[in-house]
């Protein structure tokens, strides 16, 4: 019996499972698996639905279903790299917009979305810079890491000022913006508008 409890109190402590530090990337197929889950944690969560003008939500509700298909999801893929061009065709009032995603390891977290510039509506709503960070994943300082990290990309790009728009009752958002240096400059309907110094 002695001998045993000795055994235990010597025994070296469980090491913890070593998590990857997240980074910034460019889409890539390595995290499939994991974006698939994210994409139904956001869909479980309810983004996806006709009034979800998000980037999620509109991926969502193009493509459930075709994902699966891994050959539809490098079409995905490329869809986004596309967006990225300048000069690449679009639709009426998009502009060019460089998406990232912050991973750790393989396991896909969030997505953040740069447009390179403002239209006037996107002044009043939309902004610069968009963003969500998968439900299961939250409240771990995630968003606020990932748009520190985004704010370099956004500047490369020829923003000196970015402007985050949000929901005015969005309190995790407004933290995450003010987290960063934003400066609330007014409120619109019920949305408030921020500029982040990208530098
Ligand atoms: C808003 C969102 C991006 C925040 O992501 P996140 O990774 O959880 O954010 P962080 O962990 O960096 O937290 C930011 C702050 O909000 C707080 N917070 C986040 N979720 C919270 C919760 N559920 N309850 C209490 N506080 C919360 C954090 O504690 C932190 O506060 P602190 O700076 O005082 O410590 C995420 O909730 C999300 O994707 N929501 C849906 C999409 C969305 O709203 N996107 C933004 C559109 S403008």
């Amino acid at each position: 019996m002695l001998a045993r409890q000795a055994e235990s109190a010597c025994a070296a402590p469980k090491l913890g499972r070593t998590v990857p530090v997240p980074e910034l990337i460019a889409p890539d197929p390595r995290v499939y698996r994991s974006f698939l889950a994210a994409m139904a944690e956001f869909e479980a969560e309810g983004q996806g639905g006709p009034d979800d003008d998000s980037n999620t939500g509109q991926a969502i509700r193009e493509y459930t279903g075709r994902w699966a298909d891994p050959a539809e999801f490098a079409r995905y893929l490329r869809e986004l790299e596309d967006q990225a061009q300048d000069e690449s065709p679009r639709p009426d009032g998009r502009v060019p917009q460089t998406t990232l995603w912050w991973v750790s390891g393989n396991e896909y977290l969030g997505r953040i979305s740069i447009r390179h510039w403002l239209t006037a509506s996107l002044r009043e709503i939309g902004g610069h810079i968009g963003y969500d960070i998968r439900p299961s994943a939250r409240q771990r300082g995630y968003a606020t890491a990932m748009l520190a990290a985004a704010l370099p990309v956004a500047r490369s790009l020829g923003i000196d000022r970015a402007l985050l728009t949000c929901d005015e009752d969005n309190v995790f958002s407004r933290k995450v913006i003010e987290a960063n240096g934003g400066v609330l400059e007014y409120k619109n309907g019920d949305k408030v508008r921020y500029w982040v110094p990208t530098a």
